[in-house]
């Protein structure tokens, strides 16, 4: 969602904030801003990409302190206005925000009528006359004390930075469901809402917990909890290259990221598969193995494609643990006051760890008693380190929009999990797990495998870049796969496309299927090939395009379908991990082939903390 970079030190804050906005442009980008002193606040902020805010900034942006701000709209339309960061009515105080301020109607109606005056239509100006009005109040009161008793007032969700013209040696952070980092260097400090902004400067951050406020200068940091008590704060490693968060000669971060995925799949199985013996060394799980092994049910919460990625682990759970499971979406789980009990595992699955409502979920989940478990890429975010345990996806920073080596990560990771609480729960053969291992172990090679044919998914793409809707259908393991192709096109290239479980079809959405309908059928071969047989059948009937998603072995598929995307053969379990590459290619070319941009495809943003 919107990205927040600060810095103090010796350099040109602007250099530096300017260019920790372009590593955080993926998150939101409607507009951008930035503040800085040098005797005077200076603001500078526009509508567009930062690229264009980097053109109007001139000497009088230059300073050693600076804030600054990309923005995901929330409040009020993309404009120049409503760009942060905002200012007080005197323009000496500058604060830039990522999150919802649930009360600012009413918070703004109270300062109205004590006089001031409001320019914009966000909620976050809201923070900025706060301040301000504490300060009136108050005069002689430390900035941060000053924010810290105006942050009582407000609900809803802040990251917040704040900068004033009086106090020009610190930047105030403060967070409250929206992350936030400090960047610890040598005479120099950064704030940022993701490491990539700060990764070219350090790898040291300390990680800023909800209720913390934090008082940054050149040299010092100090970190203070609601009730003004000083913490010591742990100073973590960062675990992100230079080199990750580059495009490295692809012209998308996507296509980087859909070929990346041979190695993301190796680093995520990396130490934790031991085909010899067969066995799973999952070490985020180990404080919990009781937890799973007495497992009575599980239920899964999140969103958008972690939400496909817990369809699959809901077959896997029930087809190798014998356990059953429910997969919510997160932002629904909540509303339905869940019941749970003894025996339920809770698992979170997010790529950024940050997404509000699967953190609401989780903290939900938690209140309630459940064993709470993350699936998690993202390092040290905030599910990560607040769930009782987890595995990491080791896929890297996942920087396009369009989320797909992490969907790969996630299934690669619930393909362990389920297996190694099938071996705790003895309801696999010891012979079904080693070959599933053993398959496993080879996934990696058989994706670089399917990459191989990217140029045969281009034909296919090329001829259907201008068809107005797509249908994609699957069964068992491959419906969750129909749901991921069917969001990956229509999230980058707009074009309307559905997933359906392939014999739903029948019950609607066949009346769509005409001559012009391309139907992409996900058929690797498993115990549901005949049925799949059967409805691609039913739509060749009607005249549909099927666009196949199979392997050479399955030959009546092959020749039933007018276009075929090849995946090698693997176990039923496993064809995920392939039947997903051609899909995130399909709707990488047509995207390109529609002018789209790709990686920052219009209203989305890759973190979404509101809810
Ligand atoms: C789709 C996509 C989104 C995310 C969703 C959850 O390509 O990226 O649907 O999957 O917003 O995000 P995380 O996994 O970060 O919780």
């Amino acid at each position: 969602m919107c990205g927040i970079v600060g810095y103090i030190g010796n350099k040109q804050a602007k250099d530096v904030v300017i260019k920790g906005l372009k590593r955080l442009e993926y998150r939101g980008y409607d507009s951008a801003g930035v503040a800085v002193i040098n005797g005077a606040l200076s603001v500078k902020k526009c509508k567009g990409k930062v690229s264009v805010l980097e053109k109007k900034l001139g000497t009088s942006e230059n300073g050693n302190i600076g804030i600054g701000h990309t923005r995901w709209a929330t409040h009020g339309e993309p404009n120049d206005i409503n760009s942060h960061p905002h200012t007080s009515t005197t323009g000496k105080l500058a604060v830039v925000h990522n999150g919802i301020i649930e009360n600012y109607g009413a918070l703004k109606q109270k300062l109205q009528k004590e006089g001031y005056e409001f320019y914009s239509e966000t909620d976050t100006e809201i923070v900025a006359k706060l301040i301000e009005n504490m300060m009136d109040k108050n005069p002689g009161l430390d900035l941060e004390d000053a924010v810290r008793l105006s942050l009582v007032q407000i609900n809803g969700t802040y990251g917040l930075a704040i900068l004033h013209e009086d106090h020009p040696d610190k930047i105030i952070v403060a967070r409250k469901g929206s992350p936030l980092l400090i960047g610890v260097g040598e005479g120099e400090m950064l704030v940022a809402s993701d490491a990539s902004a700060v990764a070219e400067y350090t790898d040291k951050v300390v990680y800023l917990d909800d209720g913390e406020l934090a008082v940054i200068t050149k040299d010092d940091y100090q970190v203070l909890n609601s009730h003004d008590i000083e913490l010591t704060k742990e100073v973590h490693e960062l675990a992100v290259s230079l080199e990750e968060i580059e495009k490295g000669g692809y012209p998308f971060f996507m296509l980087k990221e859909i070929f990346e995925q041979p190695k993301t799949v190796a680093d995520c199985l990396r130490g934790r598969l031991n085909v010899e013996e067969g066995t799973i060394n999952l070490g985020g799980l180990s404080k919990v193995t009781e937890e799973l092994k007495n497992a009575k049910r599980i239920i899964i919460a999140a969103c958008g494609t972690s939400w496909h990625s817990g369809l699959v682990g809901e077959y896997l759970f029930e087809w190798l643990a014998k356990i059953p499971v429910e997969v919510e979406y997160a932002s629904e789980f909540r509303y339905k006051d869940p019941i749970l009990g003894e025996g339920d595992v809770v698992f979170v699955i997010s790529q950024s760890g940050e997404t509000a409502d699967t953190l609401a979920a989780m903290r939900e989940a938690k209140e309630k008693g459940a064993t709470t478990l993350g699936i998690v890429n993202v390092v040290g975010s905030t599910i990560a380190r607040e769930s009782d345990g987890g595995v990491y996806l080791h896929a890297g920073p996942e920087i396009g929009v369009a989320s797909t080596k992490a969907f790969t990560g996630q299934v690669t990771v619930l393909i362990l999990i389920a297996l190694k609480m099938a071996q705790l729960r003895n309801t696999i053969t010891e012979e079904k797990s080693k070959r599933l291992i053993k398959a496993l172990s080879e996934i990696p090679e058989k994706i670089a495998e399917t990459l191989k044919h990217s140029d045969e998914v281009k034909r296919i793409a090329d001829l259907f870049t201008y068809a107005p809707n797509f249908l994609y259908l699957g069964r068992s393991y491959s419906f969750p796969v129909a749901l991921e192709g069917a969001l990956k096109l229509k999230e980058i290239s707009y074009i309307h496309a559905e997933g359906y479980p392939a014999a739903e079809m029948k019950h609607g959405p066949i009346a769509l299927i005409d001559d012009m309908m391309p139907v992409v059928v996900i058929a690797a071969t498993n115990h549901t090939s005949d049925k799949m047989v059967s409805n691609i059948e039913e739509v060749r009937a009607r005249k549909g395009r099927i666009i196949a998603v199979t392997s050479p072995e399955n030959k009546e598929v092959k020749e039933l379908a007018e276009f075929n995307c090849t995946i090698p053969e693997t176990e039923d379990e496993l064809t995920p991990l392939l039947s997903v590459i051609p899909l995130q290619l399909l709707s990488y070319y047509i995207a390109v082939n529609r002018g789209c941009n790709v990686d920052q495809p219009r209203n989305l943003a890759k973190s979404v903390t509101v809810e």
